[in-house]
C-alpha cells in the first residue's frame, strides 16, 4: 500500500493503460496537424511535463516545444484575471500551429485564460489536450479537444500531479484517500 505523508494511495489508473492512451491520443492529434510546419506543444509547468514528454515522443514529426507556467490568484481580487503569468512562452506563435497540453482539466479556469492568451498571439490553429479530465468541476465553459480520461471528482496525484509537491514522479495515477 502506497501513502504520501500519512494519506493513502488508491490505483485509479495503470501505467499499462496510460501508455496505450497516450499513444492512442498521439495519433489523434498527429493527424488532426497539417504539419506545414513543426508545430508548437505548448505545456503547462509542472503537472504537465511528463504527459507531454510521453506524448511528443509519439509523433512521426517534428514539434517545437516551449512551456509556460502561471500561478493562480485564488480568492484575490486583482482585476487583471485569475492567474498571473509567471514564465512566458519563448517561442513566438503566429501564423503556428498550437496544441496547449495540461495534466488536468478542474474548474477549467486556468486553461481557458490560456487559451485566450495564446489566441491573442494568432496562431493558425489553437488546439487543447488534457491527459485528465474532472468535468464535474467546471466552472467555466471550456473544454478541451484531446481527452486522456474522464476521472471522477477525487484528488489525485501521479504522472505528473502532485499534492503539495509529493507524488509527481508516480508511474500511475492514484487517488489520495482521506
Ligand atoms: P483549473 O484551473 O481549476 O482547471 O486547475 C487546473 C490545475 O489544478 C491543474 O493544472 C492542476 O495543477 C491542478 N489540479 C486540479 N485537480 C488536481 C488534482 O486532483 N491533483 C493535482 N492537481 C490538480
Ligand atoms: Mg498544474
Amino acid at each position: 500500500m502506497k501513502t504520501i505523508r500519512g494519506k493513502r494511495l488508491k490505483l485509479l489508473i495503470k501505467e499499462e493503460d496510460i501508455r496505450r492512451r497516450v499513444k492512442e491520443l498521439a495519433k489523434e492529434i498527429e493527424v488532426s496537424f497539417e504539419w506545414k510546419e513543426p508545430p508548437v506543444v505548448v505545456g503547462l509547468l509542472k503537472g504537465a511535463f511528463i504527459f507531454l514528454s510521453d506524448l511528443v515522443r509519439q509523433f512521426n514529426g517534428f514539434v517545437i516545444i516551449d512551456f509556460m507556467q502561471v500561478s493562480s490568484y485564488g480568492q484575490s481580487t486583482e482585476s487583471s484575471g485569475t492567474i498571473r503569468i509567471l514564465k512566458d512562452l519563448e517561442i513566438d506563435v503566429e501564423g503556428r500551429e498550437v496544441l496547449l497540453v495540461d495534466d488536468i482539466l478542474d474548474t477549467g479556469l486556468t486553461m481557458k485564460e490560456i487559451y485566450e492568451f495564446l489566441r491573442m498571439k494568432n496562431p493558425k490553429t489553437l488546439k487543447t489536450c488534457v491527459f485528465l479530465d474532472k468535468k464535474e468541476r467546471r466552472k467555466v465553459n471550456f473544454e478541451a479537444d484531446f481527452v486522456g480520461f474522464d476521472v471522477p471528482d477525487k484528488f489525485l496525484v501521479g504522472y505528473g500531479l502532485d499534492w503539495g509537491e509529493y507524488g509527481r514522479n508516480l508511474p500511475e495515477i492514484y487517488i489520495v484517500e482521506d
